[in-house]
């Protein structure tokens, strides 16, 4: 058997409520997942949560809560809102679950007995909030620290450092020999500029328990714990059964069978140096090979009117008050359709509406119920086939064919905004059908009864096309406008199979009913 097409996500932090960045990438990993099953690929798809590190503890001090505590209240805000997505994975990475712990612990005792590891002081500048020591890379021109790093305080130090130096010629060739490892590749430079700039200091993988005792302890030294990068990264292998035999780890995947990734779906901000340098030097350093270094796919930013979404400029948009307004599908539809995968783009108020009424409601929605109404009313909704063609008729399958033809190009390259977009080419090419045909005209044409058979049959097909293309998209719309066209998707129906004549000769077609009811918006306040 071939192996499962494995993605997983960034591991959300839980020092805040999930918002729409969050939302989008899990959405994105989640239409990928249904893509590939849709292909017939076996898919695993790995989510969680990223729950230690100093600022969990520091808010969670604030608020007098354990920090577990706090941080189990804030994962259920990341669960609800998945479900309520509709964002289905089969693995959940909590980093505080004891299976998580025993690998990184087992992953530590390794590299330290390789020699990997070494205690070491250091003094310098150190950023509170972004839990780092500071180089003269990061000072402004005028030699201060810019606010993005928050406090920053003179640090003397003893810490465990990860030999990372002894990796960085290896992963700048092997970058360079890769040039699938990052995706879209354009940002590969980034890293290779990072790797440059770096200075030649080793990854502090340590905290001292003094000030932080919120992390896993290493265990071959109980003064300190585990840097929150280090331990979060590991959430793809520990989740994925590695070292499941060794530690006594069951109820996870084989890793064998899953490993390496197909995609890491991270955004731009975790790339350099996490995701694209700790990480493969990692997985170098515990001895994976080259082939077993996983795919990087990295999104771009949702911003507000070009600048940061962000919590402190009070302008975090509520991905559940969206959801709640949309419906989650039409929140769903607008963040894959007004951004392309590796790129920025600006969340809009009026561009979602737009997205929900224009082509939700009046585009898709209309056509539904147009066709159902009229094939109901002319036809008592049964569908008949083969009494007649023509050109029109044959030039609304060629659109439909093409549109399929092309849907997966796209969407294997992740350019799922193009897929919708060859979805939409559908859409469109059958509500100018219904223009040019005009069925209800031939409706009171007994000349033209055939014709009319053939112009309704042509119309519910072409939806029916739809909701296969725009399924990994709107799973739930979808399979509500399948059950209005008394249609459901066949047992192991694959994308392969999708050709013209999904509905036979003598379907019933059911009753339409609306699916995109009127959004009023309340005006900015
Ligand atoms: O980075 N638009 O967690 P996080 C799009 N715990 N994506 C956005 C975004 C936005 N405006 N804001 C954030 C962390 N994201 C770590 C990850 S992985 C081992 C550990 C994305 O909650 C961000 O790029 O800050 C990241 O991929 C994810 O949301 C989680 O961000
Ligand atoms: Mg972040």
């Amino acid at each position: 058997m071939s192996k499962p097409y494995y993605i997983t996500t960034a591991i959300d932090y839980t020092n805040a409520a999930p918002h729409i960045g969050h939302a989008y990438e899990k959405v994105l990993a989640d239409v990928m997942a249904r893509y590939q099953r849709l292909k017939g690929n076996e898919v695993y798809f790995l989510t969680g949560v990223d729950q230690h590190g100093q600022k969990v503890q520091k808010k969670a001090a604030e608020v007098g809560q354990e920090p577990q505590a706090f941080v189990d209240d804030i994962t259920k805000h990341f669960t609800a809102l998945w479900t309520k997505l509709g964002v289905h994975y089969d693995g959940w990475a909590a980093t505080t679950a004891e299976p998580h712990k025993k690998v990184v612990q087992a992953i530590l005792t390794k590299l330290h007995d390789k020699g990997q590891l070494y205690k070491a002081s250091r003094h310098g500048h150190y950023s509170v909030r972004q839990e780092q020591f500071l180089t003269d890379k990061e000072r402004r021109e005028d030699g201060t620290f810019g606010e993005e790093w928050g406090e920053v305080i003179e640090l003397e130090e003893a810490n465990w450092y990860f030999k990372l130096n002894e990796h960085v010629e290896w992963l700048k060739a092997f970058i360079r020999s890769h040039p699938d490892f990052i995706f879209p590749a354009f940002r590969a430079n980034d890293v290779i500029n990072a790797l440059e700039g770096s200075g030649g200091i080793d990854l502090c993988i340590s905290r001292p328990k003094e000030r932080l005792t919120w992390g896993i302890p290493l265990p071959f030294d109980p003064d300190f714990v585990n840097y929150v990068w280090f331990d979060a990264l590991v959430n793809y292998i520990s989740f994925a059964g590695y070292l499941a035999d060794e530690v006594g780890n069951t109820g996870l995947p084989e890793f064998k069978k899953l490993w390496p990734a197909n995609a890491h779906v991270i955004g731009k901000d975790i790339l350099s140096p996490p995701h694209a340098i700790y990480w493969p030097t990692m997985l170098h350093a515990m001895g994976f090979s080259d082939d077993e270094i996983p795919q990087l796919i990295v999104h771009g930013w949702w911003n507000l009117r070009g600048g940061k979404i962000s919590k402190s400029l009070g302008n975090v948009i509520d991905p559940n008050v969206l959801a709640d307004t949309f419906m989650p599908d039409g929140l769903r539809f607008y963040l894959m359709k007004d951004i392309a995968t590796g790129y920025d783009a600006d969340f809009s108020d009026e561009r979602i509406m737009i997205a929900y009424d224009k082509d939700l409601a009046k585009g898709l929605g209309n056509l539904l119920n147009r066709t159902l109404k009229m094939a109901n009313n002319y036809r008592s909704g049964v569908v008949k086939i083969g009494g007649y063609d023509d050109e029109v008729c044959a030039s609304l399958r060629t659109v439909t064919a093409e549109a399929e033809a092309a849907y997966p190009t796209k969407m294997d390259s992740w350019a799922i905004h193009q897929g919708i977009e060859e979805a939409w080419k559908i859409v469109t090419a059958a509500n100018g059908f219904i223009e040019q045909t005009q069925p209800f005209k031939l409706a009171k044409d007994e000349t033209q009864a055939a014709r009319l058979d053939a112009v309704l049959h042509h119309l519910a097909e072409a939806i029916a096309h739809v909701t296969v293309l725009l399924n990994p998209i709107m799973p739930t719309m979808c399979a509500k406008i399948r059950e209005q066209l008394g249609w459901t998707l066949p047992e192991g129906f694959k994308l392969s199979d999708l050709k013209w004549g999904l509905l036979p000769d003598g379907h019933q077609l059911g009753q339409g009913t609306p699916l995109f009811p009127r959004v009023e918006i309340a005006a900015e306040a």
